[in-house]
């Protein structure tokens, strides 16, 4: 079970006594002298702090250590004051426990320091707030200014609490402080009026004398200087490293943070001035005639000045001084004070005036710091009660000290020794008895309201008949005399008969914490604590309120002749209420050990301590402790804290909570020494124990407070993204609508134009066909109209004048007209069509008439000259047509010939007998004969040969004798070639291959070179089994002589012979034939 611990990490010794081994007086001395040599003045016992007096400031107090140990597991730290302040108040808090801190030791062992470190670390660890850190404020005010007023320098002790001090601390459900109340216990007053050797008076008077300012002293009548006083010590009234000054100062301050009131303060002085003046009234001696001595006031400046500043009439306290009244049935008797009683009755007074003061103050301090709401508060006691003391001669406060020592002896016996140990046999817990001494013997001895000391010295006090402090020791010795811690010379157990130790006057009481020799002088004084009711008169009477207030008593009307209840009972009252107080709230021990007696810091006095450790029980609780349980817990509320820790207890167990808490235990493998199971309680050996089973729960709850946290974050976040998404949504809806309304807007309005525009296409559309229709309906009104108008028009047109006109004027036109045709058939020209004559047009606007008569006549007398035609001559103009369409504007023979009819047969073959040979040997009818000239490739000259031309050949004939020179028919024939000019010449061009053109092209030359073509064309044309003959009008040409081609080149030359054609050889290839110009 591996622990980690900071308690038991770098311990020097061990921090917890508990842990001692071996453990014996020596090694618990040694322990601790270990460990205040390195500074560690804490130690544990178990729950109990130990703390040993430094005597120097050491650095664990600073707000880094509070911040350390703020909500840390007791155990957990170096044992330290702030740990036990932390578990008070957090048990207080979060577990609704009153706490109380007791702090218990010796003077000087650092008790009210340790009351201090534990209000300043609650004070720094609970809440904050403008509110909460006033009361705060004013609850950590009230020290200083206590101090002040109730603490002084002793032998042992430089600022010694000379009051018992028990302060409630109460806070609200949350652990904020909402107020407090102080009770004091027995302010030791006669240091007022007298101080032990080396000792001082409360530290006000120097302070007030040190720190005030000239004005204040001189308002209180005040001198600087200590000496002038006479309650004040002089031998030691500088002490060390105190600064009454500057403390002066800070108690003004923490009186005006506290609350009270200026004037208030300045009653406070006043009072604090009127004791010093009080000190310095002196009486003498006066005889009286009687034989009796009187008192006198030796020198009554003081006096004098006391009153003034009280308010009190001079004379009064004068007499108060001098006199005591004794009022006993219904008699008032007054006996003069002689110079002792003059002097008991002043000091009397001081002591009275200062310890009321006192009270008033905490009474007034009470006022201020009281919790303002009236709910239930929760309360952390701290009592710091003055420690133990033994001196050389102890007196009356002494005793009564010691007394409240062992009161808290037997409570701390109680709760932890006998409590525990009772518990443990009440839990049925295995236990063997540890011895241990219980002091309430002493007690007993003390308190018994029979036979104790207290009840005895009260029954002295108010026994009649002459009553001394040796009555009171004889009654002890008799009363007390068998008691097993009561000693005494005289007592009948002749035991300290020779016990010179032990003075005659004197009796001792074996305390818990040692033997104690108390003198009896003054116990009975100072338990009656007598003020003359004089001067508690002349007090009431004076004219300052807080006098009046102080003096109750004093005031004539309420006159109670009761004797107030004595000192020591009205301390034993107070005890017991503080002890039962006690008891009902949770205790937390801080047992305070002085390491020396020279208040020197590093000095371990070995003796010194061994003698506390022994008194204090210290070794008693450490065995209790280790024989016992560290800790102890009822099963519910242990069940309850560690039930996470298994999982079968978290987070419900249904059975019952110890056999939750064994299931817990098993399941944690907590070993079975570690624990016992009581009755009602679990108890655990070791701290260690519940330390594992503390850090088991803190790492538990963090990871609780992660499950918790990760499942808030996690709600946190699908709350987030549900309200983000349903946000969303909503948005989206909004947006969806928004774009839906725009979309639905525009394919509105898109809508609204797409129907206007159809609409009003439509209407267009109606209107164009309303128009339509209308104009239809308008036309055939119009037309009918029209219609009837000519209907009507015509009808009656005859019988309108205005018809007239028109009628002559066409009348006219008809005469004109016909004048105008008359005219023409008598002016006809005649019916040749080439007649170009045609009377003039007698007018203009006759004028197309006119031409298009001429154009009609025209084509009439051409249809009627050609209807005279007959075929032959139709045939003859047809072949001139052709000729013309072939050389007409291409060759400029052309023009010549047209002029000339085209006769076929100019040779009259087959009339002339001549050529009747040649006639007969045709086949076809001669189409064309005429004479032609055939050129002479070698020279260019011609040769004259009849030309024949049939349907299906052309035929060359020799003139003369008519014999056949060549016949070509017509299908071998592939062109003629002519040229541009006004010659005769062309060729006939041979289809090669034919037989026909062996002998190669024809070149001839003829007068009617444009009838032969037009014919051989006409042939062609008409020829089904021909090719068209292709006529080639150019002035340069190929003929095929034979084998040869020859060029035919014709140029135009001057005319030389005549206006004759030469054609010339020019080489084997040209012949050149020259052409005259024609004009
Ligand atoms: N924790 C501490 N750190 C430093 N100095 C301390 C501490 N505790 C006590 N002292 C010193 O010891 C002196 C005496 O302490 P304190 O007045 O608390 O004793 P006490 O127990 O109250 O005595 P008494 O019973 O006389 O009132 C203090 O004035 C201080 O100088
Ligand atoms: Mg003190």
């Amino acid at each position: 079970m591996e622990v980690k611990t900071s308690l038991l990490d770098n311990m020097i010794g061990v921090g917890d006594m508990v842990l001692l081994e071996p453990l014996s007086e020596d090694s618990f001395l040694e322990n601790l002298k270990n460990r205040f040599d390195h500074n560690e003045i804490y130690t544990y016992i178990g729950s109990v702090v130990i703390s040993m007096n430094p005597y120097r400031s050491l650095p664990i107090y600073t707000p880094d250590k509070v911040e350390e140990y703020r909500n840390r597991n007791f155990y957990e730290l170096s044992p330290h004051i702030y740990a036990l302040a932390d578990e008070a108040y957090r048990s207080l808090r979060d577990q609704d426990k009153d706490q109380c801190i007791l702090i218990t030791g010796e003077s000087g062992a650092g008790k009210t320091e340790a009351s201090k470190l534990v209000m300043s670390y609650v004070a720094a660890v609970c809440g904050k707030g403008q509110e909460v850190n006033k009361v705060k404020e004013q609850l950590l005010q009230s020290n200083p200014v206590l101090e002040a007023f109730g603490n002084a320098k002793t032998v042992r002790n430089d600022n010694s609490s000379r009051f018992g001090k028990y302060m409630d601390i109460e806070f609200d459900f949350k652990g904020d402080p909402l107020g407090g109340v102080i009770s004091n216990y027995l302010l030791e007053k006669s240091r007022v009026v007298k101080q032990p050797r080396g000792e001082r008076n409360f530290h006000i008077f120097y302070q007030l004398l040190s720190g005030a300012s000239d004005d204040t002293l001189k308002k209180l009548k005040l001198h600087r200087d200590f000496s002038k006083y006479n309650y004040l010590s002089l031998d030691s009234a500088v002490v060390n490293g105190l600064d009454d000054a500057a403390n002066f100062r800070t108690v003004r301050n923490a009186m005006q943070i506290v609350g009270f009131m200026e004037d208030e303060v300045q009653s406070v002085l006043e009072l604090v001035a009127a004791v010093l003046k009080l000190g310095n009234i002196e009486f003498k001696p006066e005889s009286r005639c009687n034989g009796t001595d009187e008192s006198r006031i030796k020198d009554k400046n003081d006096l004098k000045e006391m009153c003034e500043l009280l308010g009190i009439e001079q004379s009064v306290l004068e007499r108060a001084f001098s006199y005591r009244t004794v009022e006993a049935k219904m008699e008032k008797v007054s006996t003069t004070l002689n110079v002792a009683q003059a002097y008991y009755a002043r000091d009397a007074l001081a002591k009275n005036l200062y310890s009321r003061l006192f009270s008033w103050l905490v009474t007034r301090i009470n006022e201020s710091i009281k919790a303002q709401a009236k709910t239930r508060h929760k309360v952390m006691g701290v009592l710091d009660i003055y420690g133990f003391e033994i001196f050389e001669d102890n007196s009356f406060e002494q005793f009564i000290i010691n007394y409240c020592n062992e009161k808290l002896q037997q409570i701390f016996i109680e709760l932890t020794l006998r409590e525990e140990q009772e518990e443990y046999v009440r839990e049925g817990i295995e236990w063997t008895n540890i011895e241990y001494f219980n002091n309430a013997i002493i007690c007993d001895l003390i308190e018994n309201n029979q036979n104790g000391i207290l009840a005895m010295l009260d029954e002295e006090c108010l026994r009649p008949g002459t009553v001394t402090d040796e009555t009171f020791l004889d009654k002890l010795n008799t009363v007390c005399a068998e008691h097993q811690h009561f000693e005494s010379r005289l007592s009948k157990n002749s035991k300290f008969l020779t016990d010179h130790s032990l003075p005659h006057s004197c009796f001792r009481i074996q305390h818990y914490a040692g033997k104690v020799l108390y003198r009896v002088e003054g116990f009975v004084d100072k338990n009656n604590d007598l003020l003359y009711r004089d001067l508690s008169q002349a007090m009431y009477k004076a004219n300052h309120s807080l006098i009046k207030q102080l003096f109750p008593e004093g005031n004539p009307a309420k006159v109670n002749l009761k004797r107030p209840p004595t000192a020591g009972f009205q301390f034993r009252a107070s005890v017991g209420t503080l002890m039962r107080n006690l008891q009902t709230k949770n205790p937390n021990y801080i047992r305070c050990i002085k390491p020396n007696d020279k208040k020197a810091s590093h000095i371990f006095t070995e003796s010194l301590v061994r003698h506390q450790v022994r008194y204090l029980g210290l070794m008693e609780n450490v065995r209790v402790r280790r024989a016992g349980y560290a800790f102890r817990q009822a099963y519910e509320p242990c069940l309850e804290r560690y039930k996470m820790l298994c999982k079968r207890t978290w987070p419900h167990w249904r059975g019952p909570a110890r056999e939750g808490v064994e299931v817990l235990m098993a399941d944690l493998q907590v070993p079975a020494e570690e624990f016992s199971y009581g009755r009602s309680k679990i108890f655990i050996r070791n701290p260690r124990t519940l330390f594992f089973l503390e850090e088991r729960r803190r790492q538990c709850l963090q990871d609780l407070a992660t499950l918790i946290q990760k499942i808030y974050r996690g709600w946190k976040c699908r709350s987030q993204f549900l309200l983000l998404k349903k946000s969303q949504i909503v948005v989206a809806a909004w947006y969806r609508r928004y774009a839906q309304q725009k979309k639905y807007q525009r394919i509105k309005s898109a809508t609204t134009v797409v129907q206007s525009y159809t609409r009003g296409w439509q209407a267009r559309k109606l209107l164009r066909d309303l128009k339509y229709q209308k104009r239809c309906e308008e036309a055939a009104t119009t037309i009918a109209a029209y219609w009837h108008g000519t209907q009507v028009r015509r009808e009656y047109r005859k019988f309108f004048r205005a018809n007239a006109g028109k009628k002559i004027y066409d009348f006219t036109i008809q005469r004109i007209m016909q004048k105008y045709f008359l005219g023409l058939k008598s002016t006809m020209p005649s019916m040749s069509p080439i007649d170009k004559n045609w009377p003039a047009r007698p007018y203009l606007f006759l004028d197309g008439v006119h031409t298009e008569l001429r154009r009609i006549f025209h084509l009439w007398r051409c249809k009627k000259y050609r209807s005279q035609f007959t075929e032959e001559k139709k045939a003859v103009y047809e072949e001139k047509l052709e000729a013309s369409e072939i050389f007409k504007d291409k060759k400029a023979l052309y023009p010549s010939s047209v002029s000339q009819p085209f006769k076929g047969d100019y040779l009259e073959i087959s009339k002339n007998p001549k050529y009747q040979k040649l006639s007969s040997a045709m086949d076809e009818k001669v189409l064309l004969a005429d004479v032609v000239n055939k050129i002479n490739r070698a020279n260019g000259k011609g040769t004259a040969r009849i030309f024949l031309l049939t349907k299906k050949s052309v035929v060359l004939a020799d003139q003369k004798t008519g014999q056949v020179k060549a016949s070509v028919p017509l299908p071998d024939l592939t062109s003629v070639s002519v040229s541009t000019q006004s010659d005769g010449f062309f060729a006939l061009k041979l289809k090669e291959g034919s037989a026909s053109a062996v002998k190669g092209d024809f070149l001839l030359s003829s007068e009617h070179l444009i009838e032969i073509i037009t014919k051989l064309h006409r042939i062609g044309a008409t020829a089904a089994d021909r090719e068209q003959l292709n006529i080639d009008i150019s002035d340069e040409f190929l003929v095929q002589f034979k084998q040869d081609k020859v060029c035919v080149k014709f140029i135009q030359g001057a005319p030389k012979n005549g206006n004759s054609v030469s054609c010339k050889r020019k080489n084997n290839r040209l012949l050149e034939v020259s052409v005259p110009t024609t004009a």
